[in-house]
């Protein structure tokens, strides 16, 4: 199969590579680019756990092919915050212990970005639906909508403040 010359660029780093036109985006960027945040769990749009954001929309990695992914701009929860500089989410996930396990954290929290995006005062009802598509397999939601909650709050007194 003829490969194929892609171009993307992930967590505002520009990256090029030539790839088979089946080569799927979550072992592009665990793979090829060693960006390990997205986990690979169900491999079939189910789980969320692969979650990463696409030309600013939440797209589920398993889901996507890298050649889908040619010219496109990608964050992963690399791209939010480091350790030194946690974002708000992140902080916040750690505050109310919705940080429960390495592997569905990271879709969780680029899930939970994008959400905010879109809606930055949600309810708690809009952010269970809106983060229905990410599941924990211990069901442990309660802290993780907390934790989203809460990074809403203080994401809208910072941007009050700033007015
Ligand atoms: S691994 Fe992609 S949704 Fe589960
Ligand atoms: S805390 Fe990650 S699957 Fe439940």
């Amino acid at each position: 199969m003829s490969k194929m010359h892609i171009k993307m660029t992930v967590n505002g780093k520009p990256e090029e590579m030539l790839a088979e036109p089946r080569e799927l985006l979550i072992y592009t960027l665990r793979e090829r680019l060693n960006i390990t945040g997205p986990h690979v769990g169900c491999e079939t749009s189910h789980c969320g756990a692969c979650t990463v954001e696409m030309d600013g929309k939440s797209v589920k990695a398993c889901t996507v092919f890298a050649a889908q992914a040619h010219g496109a701009e990608i964050t992963t929860v690399e791209g939010l915050g480091d350790p030194d500089n946690l974002h708000v989410l992140q902080r916040m996930f750690k505050e109310h212990h919705g940080l429960q396990c390495g592997y569905c954290t990271p879709g969780m929290i680029t899930r939970a970005h994008r959400l905010l995006q879109e809606n930055p005062n949600p309810t708690e009802e809009e952010v269970r639906f809106g983060m229905a598509g990410n599941l924990c397999r211990c069901t442990g939601y309660q802290n993780i909508v907390k934790s989203i909650l809460a990074a809403a709050a203080e994401m809208n007194s910072a941007k009050e403040a700033a007015e």
